[in-house]
């Protein structure tokens, strides 16, 4: 009877240690559940208006910038175009040189020769690689290299 008695105890103790397990693994998975919610809901970034602070300090005034996005054909031309058009790579029509531009011009007219930068043309990349380039800056840089208004 004795025996009997402590494998009953002894099964007790068992279940209840399950039941803490139980419950134990249960506040776990649902602590981390909490904490992956967590984590999923925190941003990833943050809008800065113009004029508010921003938690993240540096990031204002590069988007600030970025807002007024102040287009500068020189300076597009400089980081895109002149790697190809300064000196001719590839047939490129050259910075300047207006009897290639004009002939292209006279051709196919304005228009199209923008069309063409944008869209790319034979070794001439899509919008010379200037993603951020809308089409209206596309004919502004093409005014600019070629010395030639639309
Ligand atoms: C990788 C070299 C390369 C880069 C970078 C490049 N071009 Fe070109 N571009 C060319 C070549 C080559 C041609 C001549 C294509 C042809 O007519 O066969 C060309 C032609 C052109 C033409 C004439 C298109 C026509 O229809 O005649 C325009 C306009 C032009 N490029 C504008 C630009 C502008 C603007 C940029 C910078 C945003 C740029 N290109 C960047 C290589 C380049």
């Amino acid at each position: 009877m004795a025996v009997f008695n402590s494998i009953i105890r002894f099964s007790i103790v068992k279940l209840s240690l399950l039941g803490v397990s139980v419950v134990f693994a249960g506040s776990l998975a649902a602590q981390s559940l909490d904490q992956q919610i967590a984590e999923r809901l925190t941003p990833i970034g943050e809008v800065c208006l113009q004029g508010q602070a921003c938690a993240s300090g540096g990031a204002a005034p590069a988007q600030a910038a970025a807002a007024t996005g102040e287009f500068s054909a020189e300076q597009i031309y400089t980081q895109n175009c002149a790697m190809c058009h300064a000196t001719g790579v590839a047939g490129a029509p050259k910075y300047g040189d207006a009897d290639a531009w004009s002939a292209r011009i006279t051709a196919k007219g304005f228009a199209m020769v923008v069309q063409n930068s944008i869209t790319g043309i034979n070794a001439m990349p899509a919008k010379g690689m200037c993603m951020t380039c809308t089409d209206e800056n596309m004919a502004a840089l093409v005014e600019y290299i070629s010395g030639q208004a639309q």
